[in-house]
Order: C-alpha cells, then structure tokens, then sequence
C-alpha cells in the first residue's frame, strides 16, 4: 500500500481526497458527534500545508439534512480549522479546479447513481482533473464504491493517514498473543459481530457478551427471552461457534423491563470488569445494553470506566460505542478509537476490504 506520507512533492497537486463524514445530525441540524470529522483534520491539514488543491469527497445518510451537506458547510469550516468551498455536482469540480480557491467538499457523492454500483465511467468523471487520489475513509473500506475502489485504477493511490493508522492498530491487536486478549461485542446488528467473534475466538482468552448478540446466544442455549430483540434465524447465524465454549462469556442477569432484556445485571458487570482488570488488549465493539436510556446505560458505562481505568491496550469503534462513551467523557481516554463501524467489524472478522485490497 502506497501512503500519503510517503508523497515526496504535493505542491500544486490536484487531490481528490475521500473522507468519512457520516455523521448522526440533531433535529435541528447539529452535528451530533463529530469525531470522524475532526479525525480527517490532520490530513487535510497536511496536504493544504504542503501546496495540494484539494477537493473532498464524503456520503452523509443522515435524513434530517435530506442526505447532503449542504447545510452542515458552516459546522465543517469550524471541526476542520478551513474554509470549506462546496461543490454540488461533480460536473463543477473542473472549473472550480481552475479556480481553486481552498479545500472544497462535493456534496453527497451516493447522490450519483454511479457511486454505489462501482462504475468506472462514473469514477472517470470523479477523477477527471486530478493528479492524484488519497482514501482516508477507513469506515468505507468495506464497501466496493466508485469513490473507494474504481477510481483507484485511475490515479496514482495512497492511504491517508487515518487509513495506515487504522490497518497498524487492528492488525496489531489481531496479532498480538491470545494471552490477556478480551473481546466484547455488544450492539444491535449481531450478524456483524458473529463473524468477527468466530475469527478471534482462538487468537483471544475472552468473548464477553452483550445487546443481541448475547440474547441470540442466549435463545440458543434455550433460555426466555421475553420480548427481547434477537434475530430470528440463530442456529444459521451462530453455526460453528461452539456455545459451550467457556471463552464465550454470557451475561447471567440482566435488567428486564416491559419483559425485554436492555442492560447487563450487577453480577455480570461485576465479572466483566475483573476480566477486564487483569487484560492487556480489549477490543470494544457495541454497547452492552439500551444506552441512549441512562436507566439502562450502567452495563456500558462500568465496563467503559473498567477499561479506560486498566492498563489494557484499548480498541473501540462503531457509532454508538463512541457515542456512548463519548457521552460520559471518556472518548480521549482509550488508546485507540477506531473511525470504523462496519468496517472496522469486516477487518476483525478477517474479510479482504474492497477499499484496501483496491490500494493494494
Ligand atoms: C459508516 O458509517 O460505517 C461508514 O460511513 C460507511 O457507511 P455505510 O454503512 O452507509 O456504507
């Protein structure tokens, strides 16, 4: 993989520059958590420092600002320390080259229907002008876009910095020794932790449960569920994990509400943070119970306090998880905050991401 910082001469070099602003917007148009956003200040930084023009590229799925960026411009020039031009089509990106006046964001690029479908006649289009490409999108590695993979064939490519750091972290903490290695997957999508839980459960001493996944552990081992959320083709999802596993650590109480599970109970926390105190990796990936409600937010926030207050290597990710432990203050304190959701899952679960293999 070839890399930003390896770039000898970026004076005067047309960049096309993908990052990740997929963000969470209030109701009223605020961004939400903007820690992917300010993740991508020190590459821009970096290239507008060294001479590049630069023209960002980003997809929003954020309905309240009908899915574009439009609105969001003002918040950006302030997470980002630049004046940010913005460009509504890609049709406009050559005359504004022309007239580069600063770094600039095209709008939406999933607005064109060549994006998602990995068009080459589209990327010709989205690279046309441009010297050179970076991908610094880790958290869309996992997706074979126009604007991730096809364009690559067209331009000398480069992994930005958030890109190198996150391949370095993960993999580290995939290869470091199974000793002292805890896992722990929470969260509401289970048929992406599954996977990840099948690839680590050998190379770690730990899986501890929490959210879905757990309650679809928990189904199969045919206990009550209640009303509680689980999918409903377990035995297809959990096949070739053997259950009886004692590494494979389910929750034994739980706080029930309206009949359905929505935190872990006293007894569990209190297992999961001695487990915690003697490990040297944690991998982090989704809340352990219903977090957006405080009463149901203490399962994550102790496990959140037990690893930042460990001397473990930490490595969190996902959108919720950041916003969980973000909401208590404790986002600076973990060593390694992944800027992917489902493609920080896709790596841990050793899949080959479209986007790096296209760097590759
Ligand atoms: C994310 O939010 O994980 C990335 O921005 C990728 O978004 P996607 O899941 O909509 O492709």
């Amino acid at each position: 993989m070839k890399m930003l910082r390896d770039i000898t001469d970026l004076k005067d070099k047309k960049v096309i520059l993908r990052v990740d602003f997929d963000v969470p917007v209030s109701d009223k148009g605020q961004i939400e958590e903007p820690f992917r956003i300010k993740k991508q200040k020190e590459t821009l930084d970096y290239l507008v420092s060294h001479g590049a023009k630069v023209v960002m590229a980003a997809h929003i799925s954020d309905e309240s600002v009908g899915e574009s960026f439009a609105a969001l411009i003002p918040q950006l020039h302030i997470l980002l320390g630049h004046e940010i031009s913005f460009i509504k089509t890609v049709a406009e990106i050559a005359p504004y080259l022309d007239h580069y006046a600063g770094p600039a964001l095209l709008d939406n690029v999933r607005q064109n229907e060549g994006e998602k479908k990995n068009d080459p006649e589209f990327a010709k289009k989205l690279a046309d002008g441009f010297d050179l490409y970076v991908n610094n999108d880790f958290a869309v590695c996992h997706r074979d876009h126009a604007s991730v993979s096809a364009i690559t064939k067209l331009l000398p490519s480069y992994a930005g910095f958030i890109v190198e750091e996150e391949v370095a972290n993960l993999s580290r903490v995939i290869d470091a020794p199974k000793e002292g290695k805890v896992i722990i997957m929470g969260g509401a999508k289970a048929s992406t932790k599954v996977p990840v839980i099948k690839n680590l459960i050998d190379k770690c001493e730990a899986v501890l449960l929490g959210g879905v996944v757990s309650n679809d552990v928990l189904k199969e081992k045919d206990q009550d569920m209640g009303s509680s959320l689980v999918d409903t083709d377990t035995q297809a999802l959990l096949a070739g994990l053997d259950l009886a596993d004692t590494r494979l650590v389910a929750p034994k109480d739980f706080v029930v509400f309206d009949n359905k599970i929505l935190d872990i109970g006293e007894q569990t926390i209190r297992q999961y943070i001695d487990i915690i105190a003697s490990a040297k990796i944690v991998i982090w990936n989704g809340p352990l119970g219903l977090f957006e409600n405080p009463v149901f937010a203490k399962g994550t926030n102790e496990v959140a306090s037990a690893i930042v207050a460990s001397s473990a290597m930490s490595v969190i990710g996902g959108g919720d998880t950041i916003s969980a432990v973000d909401k208590i203050g404790l986002l600076e304190k973990f060593k390694f905050v992944s800027t992917g959701g489902g493609a920080m899952l896709a790596f841990l679960a050793g899949e080959k991401l479209p986007g790096l293999e296209a760097l590759n």
